[in-house]
């Protein structure tokens, strides 16, 4: 039996080319108990009326609007859930200084537990406002916080994939702002491990711990191999930073003679359930490497702007068979929006295409067959990020997490085709426009008294 009816108009996208969406009209989306789509029937359905009818008879029933249209929750793969207070603040500074002179101090200011707690408060409501569904989060070196965050995570419905950050290298982290040894290092990540397996046992949105080494600079090599060891020994998920600037890029370089990437397979940080953010320093040998272990890279457009010293050839990765999906990176990135990373996504992507010197000539001055579509960047934020993570979300389809957002379209003008009317409503939406989010079937964002 059904939980919930939708009536309404979707977009997702054909599971069978990622560069296709499917648009449906009218559609009744049955959602079930545990938050799951358990049949989509079109207005020509046999059992359209039927279940239209016991469901207003229920009171299960939302219908939407003509001008209101749901699209798949979308999934932010890589986000700093403690650099919220300082979003869109001193991207003038390059990589280094921005880390030791903001970021990590104040990222240690959270075992201020009030600080942690308001600041999660409002980044988890703020995220759910902008139609993610779907978060994976850096939290802090130090517990405490991470529990906070995982537990507001909880009760305001937000799906996260949250790691304890590990920094274990003297020579690279700041005294007051690292794991003092490895051990303190493992037995925190393990704690934390613990701590969400106790909190998922009555909830039905879970929180997923992931190992994650914050970087190459911040870990020691001995560190990088036992926490591969704990992540296959306890098949979870992995996050780090992958060659994102040519500081970062030559840190590894210059200290060990090969690249991040040789670095991570060897200790065992490589697999299908690893996420990469940034990767824009990377080579077509590293491509390949990341494609053979079915790694997933976080593609986060608009910080890449500020730290990432080259444009990600999405295209190229897509082309490749490389996985991809979208990270805001706050607070590299100065947006919490999705909509804003799809947007810079395209945009970047057109950038890469034509060049920007207009010095050289402009069959030399880009990377010819660089530029993605808006439907490519809409699979990044829905069903690139749900393979990422091996989840059934991202697609409206049967079988999948009924996690969805509701958009009004500001616009009675006819446009040509679907393809035109979700482009425009990436462009076009702001967070007002988001009226109401479900995660798993749950109404997490009500802005229309439904
Ligand atoms: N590299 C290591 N830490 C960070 C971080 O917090 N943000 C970004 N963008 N890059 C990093
Ligand atoms: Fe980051």
């Amino acid at each position: 039996m059904f939980n919930l009816v939708i009536q309404g108009s979707y977009f997702t996208i054909n599971p069978n080319d990622y560069q296709k969406i499917n648009f449906i009209q009218n559609a009744l989306i049955v959602i079930d108990h545990s938050g799951k789509i358990d049949r989509i029937l079109q207005p020509n359905d046999k059992d359209y009326s039927l279940i239209k009818q016991q469901a207003k008879n229920k009171d299960l029933l939302i219908t939407l609007n003509n001008d209101q249209f749901i699209l798949p929750g979308f999934i932010d793969l890589h986000i700093h859930a403690a650099q919220w207070p300082q979003i869109g603040t001193a991207l003038d500074r390059p990589l280094q200084q921005w880390l030791n002179d903001y970021t990590f101090p104040l990222e240690a200011s959270f075992s201020d537990l009030d600080l942690a707690k308001n600041t999660y408060q409002d980044l988890v409501h703020t995220l759910l406002s902008y139609g993610t569904t779907t978060a994976v989060m850096f939290g802090t070196v130090n517990n405490e916080p991470n529990q906070i965050l995982a537990k507001q995570c909880i009760q305001q419905g937000l799906r996260a994939f949250i790691g304890k950050v590990v920094m274990d290298n003297p020579d690279q982290c700041p005294q007051y702002y690292r794991d003092e040894n490895i051990s303190t290092a493992i037995n925190q990540t393990k704690q934390f491990i613990e701590f969400t397996d106790e909190l998922n046992s009555n909830n039905a949105i879970k929180i997923t711990p992931v190992i994650t080494p914050r970087f190459i600079p911040s870990c020691t090599i001995e560190c990088l191999k036992v926490l591969g060891d704990l992540a296959s020994k306890n098949n979870l998920p992995i996050q780090t930073h992958l060659s994102e600037s040519n500081w970062e890029n030559d840190y590894a370089l210059s200290t060990y003679n090969q690249p991040d990437t040789h670095i991570l397979q060897a200790a065992n940080l490589l697999n299908d359930r690893t996420i990469l953010a940034h990767a824009t320093q990377l080579k077509s040998s590293d491509y390949n490497i990341l494609k053979d272990k079915h790694s997933s890279i976080a593609h986060c457009p608009i910080s890449n702007i500020y730290f990432g010293n080259a444009v990600l050839p999405v295209k190229k990765l897509l082309n490749n068979g490389n996985q991809v999906g979208l990270g805001t990176d706050i607070s590299g990135g100065y947006s919490p929006s999705l909509y804003r990373n799809l947007q810079q996504a395209v945009m970047s992507s057109r950038l890469l295409n034509d060049g920007v010197n207009n010095e050289i000539c402009a069959a030399k001055r880009g990377v010819p067959n660089s530029q993605i579509t808006m439907n490519e960047a809409f699979y990044l934020a829905t069903a690139g990020g749900a393979k990422a993570l091996k989840l059934p979300t991202g697609q409206i389809k049967p079988g999948y997490l009924a996690d969805l957002q509701v958009v009004k379209l500001h616009t009675s003008a006819m446009l040509k085709s679907a393809n035109d009317y979700l482009e425009r409503l990436i462009y076009q939406t702001e967070q007002n426009d988001i009226q109401a989010v479900f995660v798993q079937g749950q109404l997490v964002v009500n802005k229309i008294n439904l």
